[in-house]
């Protein structure tokens, strides 16, 4: 799948960035409409989109702490990509065997991996959420299957129709009550319904280097920081036990550890490399300015010298890794359900057994 940049200037939503760079209050009506065949008053079109500029980056509010601007879509891009690599090319690890699924991407970004599973699921509903809006993100496209929709995943959901699936990827440190969206999930999939969590936060340790490093100090104060605000940055979030004291059964991790950088001598992880290399050093300022300088402890300048610091430590690395976590929980299907189905199922074998199996009829 190749990266696709549209700008349709007549479906751009209208931007108010202040020039002296101040912040603009963002604006509270998060109402969401769950009819994804009909666009809601949230729909992007529908809204005056209002965003804070800090630190020469464009932010989508004056809460989350990653920006929303060019540099940010070109990296999520790449880890769309990194994603789909890493899972042979499909976008999901959830099975999804229904004709209509209805599917819910929290904190969907440029929407990359909503359009892919509107592609792969023509018949599916989509809702692709977000606080924000990328510029040129694929969030402007008009698709019948997908909604995309203003909405703070932190209010209380307001879809009036449960869904299958519900997606929700890079949101390390968007929440500060991560149980609380587990169980607000949960109660919005229907019964056997998925959800897909996935992160690799490098604040959470997750990139691996032997020696003493910047990266190490860089991670150390990101997660420090964080801690500080009240909305964790690690991978606390995808262990099995958070999803299962939400309510979730069958809970599954998937691991995988990529390489950052050209040193893999294998052409196949050397491609992986280079891609997670890009995003990392793309990501360095992205994942720290406004985490550090609102800690207090680091100047805008302190942030910036670690953040090269770091880029050249990354850039010669050789053996330097990333972990990858993605976990899916099912919602338990009731015991009326469980019951129904194993009826039906034995019910089948008892006609086989009467009347032989069904045989095509000739025509
Ligand atoms: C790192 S990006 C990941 C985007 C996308 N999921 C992907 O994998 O490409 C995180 C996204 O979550 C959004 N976000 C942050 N806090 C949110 C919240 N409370 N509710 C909904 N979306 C949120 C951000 O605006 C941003 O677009």
């Amino acid at each position: 799948m190749d990266d696709i940049f549209i700008q349709p200037e007549d479906l751009r939503p209208s931007v108010e960035e202040p020039e002296d760079g101040s912040s603009l209050e963002p604006d509270s009506d998060t109402d969401s409409d769950a009819d994804a065949s009909i666009k809601s008053t949230n729909s992007y079109s529908s809204r005056n989109l209002q965003v804070t500029m800090e630190n020469n980056r464009r932010y989508a509010d004056d809460s989350y702490f990653m920006p929303n601007d060019e540099s940010e879509l070109t990296r999520l891009n790449i880890v769309h990509q990194i994603y789909l690599i890493l899972l042979d090319g499909r976008l999901t690890t959830a099975p999804l065997q229904m004709e209509r699924p209805r599917i819910l991407d929290i904190g969907t970004g440029p929407g990359d991996w909503a359009i892919g599973m509107s592609a792969e699921h023509p018949n599916a509903q989509i809702i692709a959420s977000d606080i924000g809006v990328f510029d040129s993100g694929l969030g402007h496209l008009s698709l019948p299957n997908v909604d995309f929709q203003l909405a703070d995943a932190k209010s209380q959901w307001t879809y009036h129709e449960p869904f299958d699936l519900i997606h929700i990827r890079g949101l390390s440190g968007a929440f500060n009550n991560w149980h609380a969206i587990y169980t607000q999930a949960l109660a919005h999939l229907k019964p056997g319904g998925y959800i897909e969590v996935a992160d690799a936060d490098p604040a959470g340790d997750t990139v691996a280097t032997e020696e003493p490093s910047h990266l190490r100090t860089y991670a150390a104060a990101l997660r420090a920081a964080a801690d500080e605000t009240g909305y964790p940055r690690d991978l606390r979030h995808l262990r099995t036990d958070a999803l299962s004291e939400a309510g979730f059964v069958g809970v599954r991790v998937q691991e995988r550890s990529i390489p950052i950088g050209l040193w893999p001598e294998d052409p196949h992880e050397k491609t992986l490399g280079k891609m997670a290399l890009i995003a990392l050093l793309e990501g360095l300022e992205a994942y720290a300015l406004r985490t550090l300088t609102r800690s207090g402890r680091w100047s805008l300048d302190e942030a910036k010298d670690l953040c090269e610091k770091v880029r050249g430590e990354c850039v010669s690395a050789r053996g330097l890794t990333a972990r990858v976590r993605i976990v899916t929980g099912r919602k338990p299907v009731s015991f009326a359900q469980r019951r129904g189905e194993v009826l039906a199922r034995a019910m089948a074998k008892v006609k086989v057994l009467n009347e032989g199996p069904d045989l095509p009829k000739d025509e």
